[in-house]
């Protein structure tokens, strides 16, 4: 224990993209590049130094607005990475998000060849995101980030995000987003749950001890990979006429709707955990970030108050009895919503692409987001062996199925359709800022 309070993270050489939460509400644009000419490439990784702050300056006035950078493979590639380093990288980094459709799920029409342009292709390089609280703040953040890449030749914008906080504060399907945080030892930011034990450091940081008592795999050399971690990306799209309708045919009153919606997500839609509100929802205790994340599983062993089977507690079982060490897959999450909401009261769809821009941060792409994606939302065998998927977020292809626990009979809702289709998305690393200055330094 004494060891574990005694951590140092070297927060002035990790950015501060990495542990800090998005400002609430937010804007965000996501710019992804292309390198063509390598000493461009260089330069633009030299100005980063000077665009993105470090995670020492969390409490800066300015520190609810920022940069960060982050590179793929194929654009460590493009920056001329030497053999060695490059082969030091996690193997499905190496691979990139799109050969990893099959374990994604990212098939039938959330498969590669139905991505958005250029997603899923080797050229995309760098990935720029910035992160505001409003429209206008983001605009002189993005200034910054124009000028350190627009008077380089050699470097090509070829895609780009913007994101917005609808103005209810909610994701598009309707709920609360954002809530649950794990704490990082060393970081100086306290996690969401105050039952859950700060995480060590090296789950989400490379450089530092993790979960397991040893060090995660770290790209050499040092120089390079301390500090750093690797992030996900994935654009996508959420079908939210599609899932009022399945709300709507699946009850008999507005009320009924809400509960179904609640015990699919495992919250309400003001964000209060069905763990501290099984019956009504509490719009207070949704909104008050002492408590909403306040709770446990233990209680609700057959999952009569929050389903197995619901969105949260597939994601993070916390300290249900399930399959699997649960500490060793947290994840950091930014997701950001994208897109305009869809009308109240809407059923029919209105052709409008809309979703969320998801965001993973973490030392494990493997371990964390790709088991919670494959096992644990595509899958039911950790919670005993049924081949149903997360309602809200699974590769659901029409005749899903979805059990609620209740007394005295549980209920089965068939024909669960997908809701959320991949549009696209990459792995990526976020170097350290000592390492951005490495990748500026690389000669030929
Ligand atoms: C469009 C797709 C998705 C939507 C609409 C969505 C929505 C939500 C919402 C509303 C929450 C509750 C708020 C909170 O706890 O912060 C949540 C929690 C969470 N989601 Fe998602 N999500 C989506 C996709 C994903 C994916 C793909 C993953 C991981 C592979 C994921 C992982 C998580 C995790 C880890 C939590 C926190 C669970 C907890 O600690 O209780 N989500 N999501």
């Amino acid at each position: 224990m004494a060891e574990q309070k005694s951590i140092r993270l070297e927060l002035e050489d990790i950015q501060g993209g990495v542990l800090r939460p998005r400002p609430t509400p937010y804007a965000a644009a996501y710019i992804l590049l292309r390198i063509d000419d390598r000493k461009a490439g260089r330069e633009l990784m030299r100005r980063a130094t000077d665009l993105v702050s470090s995670a020492a300056s969390l409490s800066s006035p300015a520190g609810d607005a920022w940069i960060r950078v982050a590179v793929t493979f194929q654009g460590l590639k493009a920056l001329g990475v030497p053999q060695a380093s490059l082969a030091s990288f996690a193997p499905e980094f190496q691979q990139g998000m799109a050969a990893r459709a099959p374990e994604l799920g990212d098939i039938g029409e959330s498969a590669p060849v139905h991505w958005e342009t250029p997603l899923g292709t080797p050229d995309i390089h760098v990935v720029l995101v910035a992160v505001a609280p409003n429209a206008e703040r983001l605009e002189r953040v993005l200034e910054r980030g124009r000028n350190a890449y627009q008077q380089l030749s050699g470097l090509e914008v070829i895609w780009r995000q913007e994101c917005y906080a609808l103005p209810t504060e909610k994701e598009h399907f309707g709920f609360k987003d954002g809530i649950s945080h794990p704490a990082v030892e060393g970081s100086g930011i306290p996690g969401s749950n105050p039952q859950e034990q700060p995480f060590k450091a090296g789950e989400f940081v490379l450089g530092y001890r993790d979960e397991t008592g040893g060090f995660p795999p770290m790209p050499e050399p040092e120089a390079f990979g301390r500090n750093g971690t690797y992030a996900v990306f994935r654009k996508l799209h959420q079908r939210a006429a599609m899932f009022r309708q399945y709300l709507r045919a699946n009850s008999s009153t507005p009320q009924q709707e809400e509960l179904l919606a609640a015990k699919m997500m495992g919250r309400w839609r003001s964000g209060a955990p069905l763990a501290l509100s099984p019956d009504n929802d509490n719009p207070e205790l949704g909104a008050n970030p002492t408590r909403n994340n306040d709770f446990l599983y233990a209680d609700d062993p057959l999952g009569l108050k929050t389903p197995a089977g619901s969105h949260i507690r597939r994601a993070n079982p916390r300290d249900a009895s399930v399959a699997g060490a649960v500490r060793l897959h947290r994840m950091i999450r930014r997701g950001t919503a994208y897109g305009p909401p869809l009308p109240d009261g809407v059923v029919e769809d209105d052709g409008a692409d809309r979703g969320i821009m998801f965001v993973f941060v973490g030392s494990h792409i493997k371990r964390q987001f790709e088991f919670v994606q494959s096992e644990w939302v595509n899958d039911s065998t950790f919670i005993g062996g049924s081949s149903e998927k997360d309602p809200v977020s699974g590769a659901n292809d029409g005749a899903g199925v979805f059990t609620v626990p209740r007394r005295p009979v549980r209920r089965r809702l068939q024909g669960l359709p997908r809701f959320v289709v991949t549009r696209g998305g990459e792995y990526c690393f976020i170097p350290g800022l000592r390492a951005l200055r490495w990748l500026a330094d690389l000669r030929e």
